[in-house]
């Protein structure tokens, strides 16, 4: 059955928004894109009169814009309202942040110096046709910087999933969201169709390690970052893929869990 964006982005709302009280607590890959997209962008930021922030989560990278450019009126959206509720309470109300629950990708007025997001990209349903309006939105000269997820991560669960199924004859085994993330020439192709400059890209790939598949599966739904169209693993495949994953990639007991961080600053 064929499934439509408004689906996909029900269940990426609908993954992040159950995990709003456990997410801060997994979120370490996360954290170290938001640090090193407020590097990145430099003195761009605090430059910008008003920025706009697409999928503020829980409030972590926009409580870092807020104390990086302190003068700049904050427009910070997500898909959820409980994730927005969580990042209100987070910043407080004398932060001066104007919070809106909103799909960032049919947002079609507004004009801003800086357009933002932390690992948020990755989960666009329609990344050009988005990218086309987040130019619009941007003031002449605005920035849009932007850290995201690429294919490469989650390579070791990809690996082991494809070990499993061969072993048990399997074709069409449930696909790993991962393996869908727009890769960096990606991203740099569509922000030049849309008409921005590229300004800086860089990417570094992080591996951390999980003591079990099980935990890092359990980390994974704490943290909602799981196929926005589930299609669950059966018993037989799950055994197999622990198995695989422990035997491919395992060491001194534990097991590695790789991430493809991609950073981009463009302007308009
Ligand atoms: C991995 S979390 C990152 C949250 C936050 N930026 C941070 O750095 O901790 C991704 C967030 O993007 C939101 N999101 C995904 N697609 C979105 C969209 N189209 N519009 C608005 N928010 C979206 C999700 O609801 C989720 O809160």
């Amino acid at each position: 059955m064929k499934t439509d964006h408004l689906d996909i982005k029900r269940g990426i709302r609908r993954n992040f928004a159950r995990r709003a009280g456990s997410y801060d607590r997994q979120a370490g890959v996360q954290r170290l894109m938001a640090q090193g997209l407020l590097a990145l962008a430099e003195g761009r930021l605090p430059r910008a009169g008003r920025i706009l922030e697409i999928g503020c989560g829980t409030g972590y990278f926009t409580q870092l814009i807020k104390q990086g450019c302190n003068g700049a009126s904050l427009v910070a959206l997500d898909l959820d309202a409980a994730l927005v509720t969580a990042a209100r309470r987070r910043l407080g109300t004398a932060a001066g942040v104007a919070w809106l629950v909103a799909d960032g990708e049919t947002l079609s007025r507004g004009s801003f110096d800086a357009i933002v997001a932390n690992a948020t990209f990755q989960w666009l349903t329609r990344p050009a046709a988005s990218l086309a309006a987040y130019f619009d939105l941007l003031n002449p000269g605005g920035t849009l910087a932007f850290a995201t997820l690429g294919p490469g991560t989650f390579r070791e669960l990809a690996g082991a999933l494809e070990q499993a199924a061969a072993a048990l004859q399997l074709s069409g085994q449930p696909a790993i969201a991962a393996q869908g993330f727009l890769d960096g020439e990606t991203w740099a192709e569509l922000l030049a169709a849309a008409g921005f400059r590229m300004v800086k890209l860089a990417r570094e790939c992080v591996t951390t390690a999980y003591p079990s598949v099980l935990t890092f599966f359990k980390a994974l739904q704490a943290m909602g970052a799981t196929n926005p169209e589930p299609r669950p693993f059966s018993p037989r495949l799950l055994k197999a893929l622990i198995q695989a994953y422990r035997e491919d990639y395992g060491a001194d007991g534990s097991i590695p869990v790789s991430y493809e961080i991609i950073w981009m600053v463009a302007q308009k």
